[in-house]
C-alpha cells in the first residue's frame, strides 16, 4: 500500500425529503447565490420548485443561469463568471448532473481570476481563491458532488479538460434518491457505466498488498450490477435508487483510490470521444473500457483474474488463467449490453475513423505515456480505439 492523504470535506445529506434543508445549508454560506442548472430536467419534474420554495423559505436571492449542456461548454461557463462579477455573487448552487456541477465548479474558480479560465484546465495557472459551492445531484454518475474535479469542453476546436483541486469539492450535497426516478433508461445505465468505471480505474493499480480498497471497489461494483436492473425494470424502487445514488458518490470520493494508484487512461481515452461526437460519457465508457481491458490484461494476468472471479464468479480456470480473463471481460460487455449500452463504437454511433486525430489530442492533453497500469503511448491508443470498433 502506498502513503496517502485522504480527506474529503463534503457534508453529504441524504435519503427522501433532504432537499428540504436546503435553503438552510445555503443560507450559512451566502444571502445571495447564482443558481445554476442544466437543459431543463429539474423544472419539468419538480425538482425547481422544491429548490426555489426552500431557498425562499430561508430568505435567499437567487440569480438563475441555466442551460449547461451533458459534456458542458465553456461559453457558458464564461458568462457565469461574469454574472457572478457583476452581481457580486460568492455562492453557487448547482442542481443537476455531473455536468452542472463541473460547470459551477469551473465558474467558482474563474471569478477572481484575471485571466482566461481555461488556463486551469490547460495547467497554465492554478485557482488562488474558489467561490464555495453547494449541490443539490439529480443524476448518480460522474461523482462530482464530491469530487475534486470538473471536466469542460471548450468548443474552439472542442477540447474537453479537466483539472482538480481540493477546493473545488462542494460544501455540501443534498442526494435524494427519489429526484432520480424520472431518469430516462439510457441515463440510468450511462450514470452507471460511470460509476462502475470510476471503481474500474482504481482497481486496476499494479500496487500490491491493497485488499481492503480491493474488497471495497468489489462491493461496489457487485452493489451496481445487482442494482442497475432492478432500477431498469422499476425506475422508482426507492431502495435499489438510494444504493446506486450513494455508491456513484463513493466510487469517487476519493476513498476507493487510497494507497493505490489509479490507472484512468479509459477515462482520457473516452474524453475524446465526448469531445467531438458529443456522447454520454458513461456510454463512451462502457465501449472504450473493455477494449482497453483486452489491450492490457497481459500486464497482470492474476488481477484480472481477480476481478473474473470475485465481481462475475467466474470459476478460475487453474489450467489456464487467461480464459478466466477472457471470461471476465466478456461477462462485463454482456452486462453493459444487458442494461441498453453501446459495447463498440459503431453501436455508440462512430462510424468514422478519427483514431489517429483523437490519438494525438489525447497524449497533447495528457503527455506521452497514458495511465499508470501500462504506459500507453499513441500508437497504443490508436490500437484501443480500432479494438472498440
Ligand atoms: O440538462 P437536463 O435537462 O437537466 O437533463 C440532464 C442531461 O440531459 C439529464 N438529467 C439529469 N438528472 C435528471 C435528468 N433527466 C431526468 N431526470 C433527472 N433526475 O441527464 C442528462 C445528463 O446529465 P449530465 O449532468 O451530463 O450527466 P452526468 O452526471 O453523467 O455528467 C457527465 C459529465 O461529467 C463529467 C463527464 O465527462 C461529463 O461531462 N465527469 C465529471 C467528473 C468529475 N467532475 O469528477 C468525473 C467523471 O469521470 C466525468 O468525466
Ligand atoms: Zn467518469
Amino acid at each position: 500500500m502506498k502513503n496517502f492523504n485522504f480527506s474529503n470535506k463534503t457534508e453529504i445529506i441524504f435519503g427522501r425529503g433532504s432537499e428540504r434543508k436546503l435553503g438552510k445549508k445555503t443560507k450559512a454560506f451566502s444571502n445571495k447565490i447564482l443558481l445554476h442548472y442544466g437543459g431543463g430536467s429539474i423544472k419539468k419534474y419538480g425538482v425547481y420548485d422544491k429548490v426555489v420554495d426552500s431557498l425562499k423559505e430561508s430568505g435567499v436571492e437567487f440569480i438563475e443561469l441555466g442551460g449547461v449542456k451533458p459534456n458542458p461548454r465553456l461559453s457558458l461557463v464564461k458568462e457565469g463568471i461574469d454574472i457572478c462579477r457583476k452581481k457580486d455573487i460568492n455562492f453557487i448552487l448547482a442542481v443537476g448532473g455531473g455536468s452542472v456541477i463541473d460547470s459551477a465548479k469551473a465558474i467558482a474558480a474563474g471569478v477572481s481570476y484575471d485571466g482566461d479560465v481555461w488556463d486551469f484546465f490547460d495547467g497554465k495557472a492554478r485557482p488562488k481563491e474558489v467561490l464555495n459551492i453547494g449541490v443539490v445531484l439529480t443524476i448518480p454518475a460522474a461523482g462530482s458532488e464530491t469530487s475534486a474535479g470538473t471536466v469542460v469542453t471548450k468548443e474552439e476546436g472542442w477540447y474537453k479538460q479537466s483539472f482538480g483541486t481540493d477546493e473545488l469539492r462542494p460544501k455540501f450535497a443534498i442526494l435524494n434518491p427519489e429526484t432520480t426516478f424520472t431518469l430516462p433508461p439510457y441515463q440510468t445505465a450511462a450514470g452507471a457505466v460511470d460509476i462502475i468505471a470510476h471503481v474500474m480505474e482504481r482497481y486496476f493499480t499494479k500496487v500490491s498488498n491493497v485488499d481492503l480498497t480491493d474488497r471495497l471497489c468489489e462491493a461496489t461494483l457487485k452493489t451496481m450490477i445487482k442494482n442497475v436492473p432492478i432500477v431498469l425494470e422499476n425506475s422508482e424502487d426507492y431502495d435499489a435508487r438510494a444504493e446506486i445514488m450513494w455508491a456513484g458518490t463513493i466510487a469517487h470520493n476519493g476513498l476507493l483510490g487510497t494507497g493505490r494508484i489509479g490507472d484512468w487512461a479509459s477515462h482520457n481515452i473516452e474524453h475524446e470521444l465526448s469531445a467531438i461526437y458529443d456522447v454520454a460519457h458513461g456510454a463512451g465508457l462502457a465501449v472504450i473500457f473493455p477494449a482497453w481491458m483486452q489491450y492490457v490484461y497481459k500486464q497482470d494476468i492474476n488481477r484480472f483474474a481477480q476481478f473474473a472471479t470475485r465481481v462475475f464468479g467466474v470459476e478460475y480456470d487453474f489450467n489456464d488463467p487467461e480464459r478466466t480473463v477472457i471470461e471476465g471481460i466478456r461477462r462485463l460487455k454482456s452486462f453493459f449490453k444487458s442494461i441498453g449500452m453501446p459495447v463498440t463504437l459503431e453501436e455508440l454511433g462512430v462510424e468514422d475513423n478519427r483514431f489517429e486525430e483523437m490519438a494525438t489530442k489525447c497524449i497533447e492533453i495528457y503527455g506521452d505515456g497514458l495511465g499508470s497500469f501500462m504506459k500507453l503511448d499513441k500508437e497504443d491508443i490508436i490500437k484501443i480505439y480500432e479494438l472498440a470498433k
